[in-house]
């Protein structure tokens, strides 16, 4: 009902509503309404009322709430489920509790703010409020587990493409999951899974994207690392817009991908990546070394050209 209140304020914003108008046309009484009417305040809406002339809708909060991700959502998987918090620990932690729960697949949970929020090789994530966007995104694939590494690469495609459409800035993919601008982070992605030896549990694909972060609000050992949409694009971003076209391009490669396979997120990803054909130095678990990044193969794994030949690293972090 509550969103059906707000659904109401909504088609005729600006504009003010009589209580018994509203009574009518939703079939609920006015103190039930009056409720409502206090419980969206709480969530950030800017309601007014009039003695006489009923609620008005004024503002909506620049929040990433349920209602209003469900309300622009075409999809038919991603986010039919969504967990909301204003403060989290980690959205992936939240995912992967609820996950091993039996959280259905395509199920998000999104924090305004984590205040424990982790990135790759055991490193924190900056995550302030309202700021970014922190979410999570729980897939239980038929895949096998080796194959889980391609969800993060179609992860990194569809959050690269959402933000060009959304924001008209042009980011790289770093292999195997960071997206840059010019050579700054402004999204990083941690994928975690539960499986057994030949099928996947579920697989948690956890996105921090620095959204309206000013350049003076980075702590100071990330700030000439790292840079936000924001600041690229000269504008304030709405978070939802960015959010929900993430979700619609990546519930359209997953169901692709279930359908045809990972040829086409493999030749995406390569047609958005700034590593391949560049002298990398690869810090890995057997040492480090450089070589040219020539290509991915089909496990998206990365292909270094080196003096001895072609090596193959499947995990690990380059430089550029
Ligand atoms: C990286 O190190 O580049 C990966 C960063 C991933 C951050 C996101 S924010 C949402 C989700 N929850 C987390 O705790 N981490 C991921």
């Amino acid at each position: 009902m509550r969103r059906n209140i707000m659904q109401f304020l909504r088609s005729r914003s600006g504009e003010y509503i009589s209580g018994e108008e509203i009574s009518r046309q939703l079939k609920v009484s006015r103190t039930a309404i009056w409720k409502h009417i206090q419980a969206l305040r709480q969530e950030g809406y800017r309601i007014e009322s009039h003695p006489r002339l009923g609620y008005c809708l004024r503002e909506i909060p620049d929040r990433l709430l349920p209602d209003e991700i469900g309300m622009k959502l075409t999809t038919k998987i991603l986010g039919k489920q969504i967990h909301y918090f204003t403060d989290v620990h980690s959205t992936n932690n939240e995912a992967k509790r609820i996950a091993m729960a039996d959280a259905p697949e395509g199920t998000i949970v999104v924090a305004e703010a984590q205040n424990r929020g982790r990135g790759r090789m055991s490193r924190g994530w900056f995550s302030p409020f309202a700021k970014g966007i922190w979410f999570s995104v729980i897939l239980r694939p038929p895949f096998s587990p080796a194959e889980a590494p391609k969800c993060t690469l179609m992860a990194a495609v569809a959050v690269s493409s959402a933000i060009q459409q959304v924001t008209g800035v042009a980011c790289g993919i770093k292999w195997p999951n960071d997206i840059l601008y010019q050579g700054k982070k402004i999204v990083g992605i941690l994928t975690e899974m539960s499986a057994e030896i030949d099928v996947i549990n579920y697989i948690v694909i956890g996105i921090g994207i620095n959204v309206n972060i000013g350049q003076e609000e980075f702590p100071a050992e990330i700030s000439g690392l790292s840079t936000s949409l924001a600041i690229e694009a000269g504008r304030k971003i709405s978070r939802l817009d960015l959010l929900t076209a993430i979700l619609q391009q990546l519930e359209s490669l997953y169901t692709g991908v279930l359908a045809n396979g990972f040829a086409s997120v493999l030749g995406e990803w390569r047609s958005h990546s700034i590593t391949l054909g560049q002298n990398v130095e690869v810090l890995g678990g057997t040492g480090n070394f450089t070589g040219i990044a020539v290509d991915i193969d089909n496990d998206g794994a990365l292909l270094i050209q080196t003096g001895s030949g072609v090596e193959k690293v499947l995990a690990g972090d380059v430089s550029i």
